[in-house]
């Protein structure tokens, strides 16, 4: 019985898509743009927590940047000083270099990459949890892409509080890993994180909103 149910527990497993080949076909097809539009009260709200537009130079980097639509958005505040957006699609990536080409667009397959410069500010929306273990790409982040003194701001919309959220995995296919609002925290912490905050922002009908972390590098 325990090998039959490894063996559907492996299959199930095994026949789940890949969050980047999905989202290539979402670029592929155009869906991008709505996910653009779907993103963008949350990506506000969390570019005025990192305190965007600044009055003093920063680096920046999206991390599964999609499109790259919040890569313009930073080069646009005269402050930033360097923009560079990753992601593990080949075709968003391709849809952000059509767009911009004069960008830093990069395709990264995470947490299986490294950035050879580190950052001041580094930007996340709704990528996170689609890794099997995004704690240590908190920690990946914060030791190895990040400037002492800069700040992370990450967004997710699928978390434990967030029950709509919930049937995802299944709805696309694809693996999520499920934390609760307490995991997100712990999790900033042990990455070593300073000055953690959590906030929901964008929360409009029956949506919680965003759960946003907010962490500094001492
Ligand atoms: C929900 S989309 C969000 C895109 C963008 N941040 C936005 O708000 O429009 C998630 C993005 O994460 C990327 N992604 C998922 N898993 C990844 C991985 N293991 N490595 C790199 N990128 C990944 C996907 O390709 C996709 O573009």
């Amino acid at each position: 019985m325990d090998i039959f149910l490894e063996w559907v527990g492996s299959t199930v497993f095994m026949s789940r898509r890949e969050a980047t080949e999905v989202f290539s076909e979402w670029a592929e097809k155009g869906k991008d743009k709505g996910m653009e539009n779907g993103h963008a009260a949350s990506v506000h709200a969390m570019l005025k927590l990192a305190g965007i537009p600044r009055s003093e130079t920063y680096s920046a980097v999206d991390v599964g940047c999609g499109n790259g639509w919040v890569c313009r958005l930073l080069a646009q505040d005269g402050t930033s000083t360097r923009v560079v957006g990753v992601d593990g699609s080949e075709a968003m990536i391709a849809k952000a270099k059509t767009i911009d080409s004069e960008g830093d667009y990069r395709v990264t397959v995470l947490p299986d990459w490294e950035p050879s410069e580190k950052f001041d500010f580094v930007h996340s929306m709704e990528f996170l949890y689609y890794l099997h273990d995004p704690q240590s790409m908190l920690k990946q982040l914060h030791d190895n892409w990040m400037n002492s003194g800069g700040m992370l701001v990450a967004g997710v919309d699928h978390y434990l509080e967030n029950e709509d959220s919930l049937s995802w995995p299944e709805a696309l296919n694809v693996h999520m890993t499920t934390l609760s609002m307490e995991d997100w925290k712990t999790a900033m912490i042990e990455a070593g994180f300073r000055d953690v905050e959590l906030h929901q922002v964008a929360a409009k009908d029956s949506f919680i909103g965003t759960l946003v972390m907010c962490g500094k590098k001492a």
